[in-house]
C-alpha cells in the first residue's frame, strides 16, 4: 500500500502566487515517486488554482455537515461535500485539534462532518490525540474521539477513512518541534486499530490507515515511515518549506 503524504498548509501561504509556486514544484516532485500518494490540503480558496494528477490529489481541511445538493444550502460561509468534490478534492481533514480548540469543534459536530464527507464520496482524514502525555500510555481521550466520530455510520464506510494520530502535545506550535517516538506511535497505532475492532469489527481494524502527525520533519520523517503498518505521515509547518517537504517525500522511495 502507498504511504500517505499529506500536506497541512493549515492558514497558509498569504499569497496566491506562493501557494501556486509551492504547489507546482510538489506536483513536480509527485510524478516521481511509486510509493506515496501525496496530499495537498490548502486553505479553500487556493483549491480551485490547483488541479490533482494520479500521483497528487486535493485535500480540504474542513467541510461543512450538510449537502447543498439539495437545495438547502442556506449556511452562510460553509463549503458543502459537493462543492469539494466537483473541485476535485478526494480527501477532507476532520477533527483537527486546532478546530476543536480555536472553533469549539465538539465531538458531535465531527462525527456528523464526517458522515457528510464520506456519504459524498470524500475520504475523511479523523484527527485524533490527547493534550498532554501523561503515564497513561493510551489516553481515553483517543478512545472517546473515535468512538463518538465513528459510532453509528456504516461499516462498510470504514474504506473511506483514515485516522491521523497527532498527540497535541507534539505539533510543532506546541512543542517547538518535539514529535512523539516512533515506538510509542506504533504502540498507540495498535490501540487505535483495537478500539476501531470494537466499532467496525475485524477487517477496517486491520485495513484502515493510521497516519501519525506532529512535528514530523526530513530528520524523523524516515523513522516514522518504518514504523511496522503505518498507514503515512500529516505533515503541517514542513510542508510549507519546499525543500523540506521534498526531502519527506524523497523517504518514501526507500521504504
Ligand atoms: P506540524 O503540524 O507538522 O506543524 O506539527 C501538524 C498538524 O497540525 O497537522
Amino acid at each position: 500500500m502507498k504511504k500517505i503524504i499529506v500536506a497541512n498548509w493549515k492558514m497558509n501561504p498569504s499569497t496566491a502566487t506562493e501557494a501556486r509556486r509551492l504547489f507546482e514544484t510538489v506536483k513536480k516532485k509527485a510524478r516521481n515517486l511509486k510509493k506515496a500518494e501525496v496530499v495537498i490540503a490548502p486553505p479553500f480558496v487556493y483549491l480551485p488554482f490547483f488541479t490533482s494528477s494520479s500521483t497528487l490529489k486535493l485535500g480540504a481541511q474542513d467541510v461543512f455537515f450538510k449537502d447543498s445538493l439539495a437545495g438547502g444550502g442556506a449556511y452562510t460561509g460553509e463549503v458543502s461535500p459537493s462543492m469539494l468534490k466537483d473541485l476535485g478534492v478526494s480527501y477532507v481533514l476532520v477533527g483537527h485539534s486546532e478546530r476543536r480548540e480555536n472553533l469549539g469543534e465538539t465531538d458531535e459536530l465531527i462525527h456528523k462532518k464526517l458522515q457528510a464527507a464520506v456519504a459524498r464520496g470524500l475520504k475523511a482524514i479523523l484527527c485524533v490525540g490527547e493534550k498532554e502525555r501523561t503515564k497513561d500510555a493510551f489516553p481515553p481521550v483517543v478512545r472517546d474521539e473515535l468512538k463518538k466520530a465513528l459510532k453509528g455510520i456504516p461499516r462498510r464506510l470504514y474504506a473511506r477513512t483514515i485516522i491521523a494520530y497527532e498527540p497535541i502535545w507534539a505539533i510543532s506550535t506546541h512543542s517547538g518541534g518535539r514529535s512523539d517516538t516512533p515506538q510509542d506511535f506504533f504502540e498507540m497505532s495498535i490501540f487505535i486499530r483495537r478500539t476501531i475492532l470494537d466499532i467496525w469489527g475485524k477487517s477496517a481494524a486491520l485495513r484502515i490507515p493510521i497516519l501519525y502527525g506532529g512535528s514530523v520533519n526530513s530528520r524523523n520523517a524516515r523513522s516514522f515511515l518504518e514504523v511496522k503498518g503505518i498507514g503515512g505521515l500529516l505533515v503541517g509547518r514542513a510542508s510549507l518549506k519546499p525543500e523540506e517537504f521534498l526531502k519527506i517525500l524523497d523517504e518514501t522511495k526507500s521504504i
